[in-house]
C-alpha cells in the first residue's frame, strides 16, 4: 500500500493543533476505508496479472475500488519509474476531476503534483504528475501531438462499458499504439507495414518531419512496451476480450447488499413531480440514509432543487433537515465535491444527479435510489445528418446499475418510477454511442492521426456506412477535407487542433476572416454550456422582464453576447476594488437579479478563456466587428449553413439540409417574431422538434456564403 504521507506543517496556535488533529483523523479514516475496499485484498495478484499480460480486462462491481486504487497499486509497483505516467481515462469530466481529487487526498499530496487530472478546458497536471486522470476525448487529442503516447507506461481505459464514442475510438487507437510500441526497433522504425506504421499514423506536429510522419523522428526503444488495462463495471467482458484477441479478463468480487425494488402502480404522467413526492416520502418516513435521484440534465436538476427547497419551507421546522446537492458534468468542480462530503449531523442528503452517478462516480452514504427510468442520450439520423439530444428510457443494465447504488454500504431501497411490466420492455443494454452520433468529430481526429481508411478502421463496433459517409461529407462541406478525402491544409489541420466540435472550430476560423472573432468566441463559449437563462415557473413574468434588456431583435446569439458582455462590464468596472472572492459574489448577485444561471455563466467564461488561448496560439486575428452585427450574422451563415431553416405558411420551419419540420423553441427571443429565414444551433426533440439558439438571417446569404452546399442544391 502507498505510504500515507502527511503534509508537513507546523502547528503554532491552538487552532492549528485542532486542524492537524482533524487532519490526522481524516487520514486515518481514509486509510481505514482504503483497507476495507474489496480490491485491497487482491493488490498483489492484480499487479502480477498486469506484469504477465500486456492487455488486461478488469471487471468489478461499482464501488469496489478500481478507479481510485489500481493506479496507486501500479505506482507502488514501480510502473511510474523513470518519469513514466499511469494514465486513466474516464468518459466524463466529473469523474476524472473528482476521482483525481480523492486520490491526491488518499496519497496526501497536493492535486496537480503526483496525482493530477486533465480534461477539456481544465488542466491540473505538472511535470511531476505520475497518476493522471483524464477524459477519453483528451487522450485522443494527446495522440495528435504524441502518436506513441510515449510518456505512458500504462493506460487504463476506465468505464469501458459506457461505450462512449471516444472510448470506442480510443480502444482502436490504443490497440495499434501498443502494437507499434512493442514492435518498434531500436532505430525507431516499425516492423509492420513497410514505411508506414500499422495505423499509418502521422503526427500533427509539423516540426516532426516533412510530411509529418512521426516515425522518422521518434526515438523510443523496445524496452518500453505499453500496458493496457480495460476496466468495466458490467459483466460484459467478452466483447472486450474478443476485440483484444482473447485478452485475459479478471473479475473483482464486489460487495453488494440486497436492494428492495419498488415500482409504481401506474405510469406517471409527470415524473418530476413523482420524484419530488418520493423524495419527501423517503425523507419523512424512512430510516436515516442519503437519497440519490437520477435526472436527465442540468435544467431538470436545478428545477427539482428549487422545488425541494420551496417545499421544505412548508413542512414542520423539525423535518427540514434535508440537504440538496446537485451533481452534473457542467458543475464547477468545487461544487461537484459537495456530493461526496457527508451531510451535517442529523441532516439527510439528497443528491440530484445525471447518469454520471450510475457507475462513473461512487458517492458514499446512499441508501435510497429514486429512478424515473430516463436518460438523455444522443441520437443521430445519418439520412438527415442531424444529431439531437433526446430523453429515452434507460436500458435494463442501466436500471440495475442505478438500483445497485443503494446497496453499497448496507441493505437499501430503490424506487423505480414506472410500473414493473415496463421494466421487462426495456432494452437489455444501451447501444454504443458510436452507432448513434455524428461522427465528424472523431473522423476529423482520425484523419489528423493519419488514419486514411475510416471505413476500414478497426472499430470495436463499426458505425454504419451511411453515418461514416454522411460525416465525411459534412467535413468536406466545412472545408476540412479535400476532394480526395485528405485533411486539408491549413483549415482541416487547424480544425483538428481546436478542442471543439468541427462546426464550432470552423466558425472560429471563419470569424477571424469576417473580423468578428471576438463575438464568435463568446458565442461558442456560451453555446457550449447548458441554459444560460433560468425561468422559474412561479416567477415567469419577472424573469422575462429582467432578461428583456439583453434581448436582441436579431436573435439568441447576439442576446447571449449581450449577457456575456454585461457580466464582463460589471466585473471590469469593479475589479480594481475587488479580490477574486468578492467578484464571484458580485457576479452571483448580479446573475440572481437577472435570472441568469451563474454556474453556466462561470463555466462559459472559463471555456472562453481557453478557446481564446487556442485561437491566439493559432495566430487567428482577434478582431471585433463592433456594432456591425451584420458581419457577425453573415459569419453565422457561413459557419452554420447546414442548420438553416425557412418559415412555412403555417408558421413552422423547414430545415433546409434535412428537410425536417421544426419549430422555434419558446425560450428563443425570436419565438414570436418568426423571421423568414434562420440559422440555429440546436435541435431538441420532445413531442415536437424544436430549434434553439437561432438568429435571423437573409435567405440570399445562403447561396452567397455557402455555395458549396446551396449552389449544389439548386
Ligand atoms: O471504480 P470503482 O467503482 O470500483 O470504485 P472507486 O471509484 O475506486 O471508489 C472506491 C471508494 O472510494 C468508493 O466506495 C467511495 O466510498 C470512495 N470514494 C470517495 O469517497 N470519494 C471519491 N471522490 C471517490 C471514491
Ligand atoms: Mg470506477
Amino acid at each position: 500500500m502507498p505510504s500515507v504521507a502527511r503534509r508537513s506543517h507546523q502547528p503554532t496556535a491552538n487552532g492549528n493543533d485542532k486542524s492537524s488533529n482533524a487532519n490526522r483523523n481524516r487520514r486515518q479514516n481514509i486509510a481505514q476505508q482504503k483497507k476495507s475496499l474489496p480490491i485491497a485484498s487482491v493488490e498483489k495478484r492484480l499487479i502480477e496479472e498486469v506484469r504477465k499480460n500486456d492487455i488486461l480486462i478488469i471487471v468489478g462491481e461499482t464501488g469496489s475500488g478500481k478507479t481510485t486504487q489500481i493506479p496507486q497499486f501500479l505506482f507502488d509497483a514501480g510502473f511510474c519509474r523513470e518519469g513514466k505516467v499511469v494514465g486513466i481515462t474516464q468518459p466524463r469530466r466529473v469523474a476524472a476531476v473528482t476521482v483525481a481529487k480523492r486520490v491526491a487526498d488518499e496519497c496526501g499530496v497536493d492535486l496537480g503534483q503526483k496525482v493530477g487530472y486533465s480534461v477539456r478546458f481544465d488542466d491540473s497536471t505538472s511535470n511531476s504528475t505520475r497518476i493522471k486522470y483524464m477524459t477519453d476525448g483528451l487522450l485522443l487529442r494527446e495522440a495528435l501531438l504524441d502518436p506513441y503516447l510515449s510518456k505512458y507506461s500504462v493506460i487504463i481505459v476506465d468505464e469501458a462499458h459506457e461505450r462512449t464514442v471516444h472510448t470506442d475510438v480510443l480502444m482502436g487507437l490504443l490497440k495499434n499504439v501498443q502494437l507499434a510500441r512493442s514492435n518498434s526497433t531500436s532505430d525507431g522504425r516499425h516492423l509492420n507495414n513497410g514505411d508506414k506504421n500499422v495505423n499509418g499514423f502521422m503526427s500533427l506536429d509539423k516540426d516532426n518531419g516533412q510530411n509529418g510522419n512521426f516515425l522518422k523522428k521518434d526515438h523510443r526503444d523496445k524496452s518500453s512496451p505499453l500496458k493496457l488495462i480495460i476496466m468495466s463495471a458490467s459483466l460484459d467482458a467478452r466483447t472486450f476480450s474478443e476485440y483484444f484477441g482473447g485478452a485475459k479478463a479478471v473479475h473483482i468480487q464486489g460487495r453488494q447488499f440486497p436492494v428492495d425494488i419498488f415500482y409504481t402502480r401506474h405510469a406517471e404522467t409527470d415524473y418530476l413531480d413523482a420524484a419530488l413526492i418520493t423524495i419527501f416520502q423517503v425523507h419523512l418516513g424512512e430510516a436515516p440514509g442519503d437519497i440519490l435521484v437520477f435526472l436527465t440534465g442540468q435544467e431538470e436538476i436545478e428545477a427539482v432543487e428549487r422545488l425541494i427547497n420551496e417545499r421544505l419551507t412548508k413542512i414542520p421546522e423539525g423535518s427540514r433537515k434535508l440537504l440538496v446537492v446537485p451533481i452534473f458534468a457542467a458543475l464547477p468542480s468545487e461544487q461537484q465535491m459537495r456530493a461526496f462530503a457527508p451531510a451535517p449531523s442529523e441532516f439527510r442528503k439528497v443528491i440530484l444527479a445525471t447518469n454520471i452517478a450510475e457507475t462513473s462516480v461512487t458517492i458514499p452514504g446512499i441508501k435510497y435510489v429514486i429512478d424515473p427510468g430516463l436518460v438523455k442520450a444522443r441520437s443521430y439520423d445519418p439520412g438527415k445528418g442531424m444529431e439531437s439530444l433526446i430523453v429515452v428510457p434507460t436500458s435494463k443494465s442501466q436500471a440495475l446499475q442505478r438500483s445497485g447504488r443503494a446497496g453499497r454500504e448496507g441493505p437499501g431501497k430503490c424506487f423505480r418510477l414506472y410500473p414493473e411490466n415496463e421494466f421487462e420492455k426495456l432494452e437489455d443494454s444501451t447501444m454504443p454511442e458510436i452507432k448513434r452520433c455524428n461522427l465528424s468529430n472523431v473522423i476529423l481526429q482520425l484523419k489528423a492521426l493519419g488514419v486514411d481508411d475510416i471505413l476500414g478502421f478497426d472499430f470495436i463496433e463499426k458505425p454504419s456506412r451511411a453515418a461514416i459517409i454522411k460525416s465525411l461529407e459534412q467535413l468536406f462541406l466545412l472545408g476540412a477535407l479535400t476532394d480526395d478525402c485528405q485533411l486539408s491544409d491549413p483549415v482541416g489541420r487547424q480544425m483538428a487542433r481546436l478542442p471543439l466540435d468541427p462546426v464550432y472550430s470552423k466558425a472560429l476560423i471563419l470569424a477571424s476572416q469576417f473580423n468578428c472573432l471576438e463575438e464568435m468566441l463568446i458565442t461558442v463559449a456560451m453555446l457550449s454550456v447548458e441554459s444560460i437563462f433560468y425561468t422559474p415557473r412561479d416567477k415567469y413574468e419577472e424573469a422575462r422582464t429582467a432578461t428583456k434588456c439583453f434581448g436582441s431583435p436579431e436573435g439568441d446569439h447576439i442576446t447571449l453576447i449581450n449577457v456575456y458582455r454585461a457580466a464582463n462590464d460589471l466585473l471590469e468596472k469593479r475589479t480594481m476594488e475587488m479580490n477574486k472572492m468578492k467578484s464571484e459574489k458580485v457576479l452571483r448577485k448580479w446573475c440572481k437579479e437577472n435570472f441568469i444561471n451563474s454556474r453556466s455563466l462561470r463555466h462559459a467564461r472559463d471555456i472562453h478563456r481557453q478557446i481564446k488561448g487556442h485561437a491566439e496560439q493559432m495566430g487567428l486575428s482577434l478582431a471585433s466587428c463592433g456594432d456591425d452585427m451584420l458581419q457577425f450574422r453573415r459569419c453565422l451563415v457561413a459557419s452554420f449553413f447546414l442548420n438553416a431553416a425557412v418559415k412555412q405558411p403555417d408558421g413552422t420551419y423547414r430545415a433546409l439540409a434535412s428537410g425536417q419540420v421544426v419549430q422555434i423553441h419558446p425560450s428563443s427571443v425570436l419565438f414570436r417574431k418568426k423571421p423568414e429565414c434562420i440559422i440555429f444551433n440546436e435541435l431538441i426533440q420532445t413531442n415536437n422538434k424544436y430549434v434553439r439558439n437561432l438568429t435571423r438571417v437573409d435567405y440570399l446569404w445562403l447561396t452567397e456564403l455557402a455555395p458549396q452546399f446551396y449552389a449544389m442544391q439548386n
